[in-house]
């Protein structure tokens, strides 16, 4: 199965404890092309568990929008993969190859599986050919050492069935040190036939286009910057075909602080991280510092638009 052509170029990078549906329905809302899910575990999902399943929150109009697993043993993906293309008809679903988190390397999954290339490839193999979705693989550059892996696997992941590939050029032992090495997403893209999607260290517009025209990659895929500033997605969509794009003034973010209280008031997304988001989305507003002081003190919504005067 292909990758969805998007309308956009930009993408919104998965995010555990930040892409909540609210979050996502904003930077779709904002011009992103397609968004990612939190990662899902796969055990848990294959055994059908309700606490798991209860996280995964999307609506028809999202679309299109990926779900993201991870996990390391092949049947429980499998398993996991059918479950939500049968019940969420996601358009994309993603395996996590590239998440460095303690928890889950100690369970053999996310960035550890990169120095399992055999296991990868007969997941791959397995969902690709068992899915009408197309599944897609995230990677980082390797797991540990100087040993660049990510273009071996990303090849391998071709050859095994993957409908794209996103590439976040850090080691796993890297974590978000350092610089994003884009010359990685470049050698993936001479290597492979599929959709790359490059990601690591877009923070502004010309980041965006500067990482496309270095790499040569399909598509740009951010995440912390999107944290902070959903307005992103308008501005790349904006300079990649201009040139030129509004930075985000104050009355900007507030307007767009306002549609994610509706959304997430909507989508009954919790108060501790519709918070979150609030104090993340004034970086960069006039007394944003104060205004996150006073936020982390908020006891409820109400709270919330008094301080921000929304
Ligand atoms: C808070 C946070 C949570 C993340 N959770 C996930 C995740 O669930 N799955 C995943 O593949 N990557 C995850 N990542 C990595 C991002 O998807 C992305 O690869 C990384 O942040 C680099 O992109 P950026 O420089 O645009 O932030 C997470 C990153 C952050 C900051």
């Amino acid at each position: 199965m292909k990758f969805p052509k998007l309308e956009s170029k930009t993408i919104l990078a998965p995010m555990a404890g930040i892409n909540d549906l609210a979050f996502r329905l904003l930077c779709k809302d904002l011009g992103c092309g397609m968004t990612y899910s939190e990662m899902i575990s796969a055990p848990a999902l294959a055994r059908k568990n309700k606490a798991t399943i209860k996280l995964i929150d999307v609506v028809p109009e999202e679309h299109p929008f990926g779900l993201q697993l991870f996990g390391q043993k092949t049947e429980e993906i499998v398993k996991a993969a059918q479950y939500l293309e049968e019940h969420y008809k996601p358009d994309v679903i993603d395996f996590n190859l590239g998440c460095p988190a303690r928890q889950i390397i100690r369970q053999g999954a996310g960035s550890s599986l990169l120095i399992r290339k055999n296991r990868v490839v007969e997941i791959v193999k397995a969902c690709s050919s068992s899915l009408s979705t197309p599944f897609t693989v995230k990677i980082r550059s390797a797991f540990e050492g100087k040993k660049i892996v990510a273009i071996d696997i990303a090849k391998a992941c071709e050859e095994a069935g993957a409908a794209a590939i996103a590439v976040h050029p850090r080691t796993m032992s890297q974590g978000y040190s350092g610089k994003a090495d884009w010359s990685i997403i470049k050698q993936v893209k001479e290597t492979v036939n599929i959709p790359v999607i490059g990601n690591g260290d877009v923070f502004s517009p010309p980041d965006a286009l500067r990482l496309m025209e270095e790499t040569g990659c399909d598509y740009v895929m951010i995440g912390r910057a999107a944290m902070k500033n959903p307005l992103i997605f308008r501005q790349v969509n904006d300079y990649l075909r201009k040139k030129s794009f509004k930075q985000a003034d104050d009355e900007a973010k507030l307007k767009m602080i306002k549609t994610y209280l509706f959304l997430a008031k909507k989508h009954e997304v919790g108060f501790v991280r519709t918070k979150l988001h609030c104090q993340l989305f004034t970086t960069g507003m006039k007394g944003g510092a104060a205004l996150r002081h006073s936020l982390g003190k908020a006891k409820d919504e109400d709270e919330i638009r008094r301080i921000l005067g929304t």
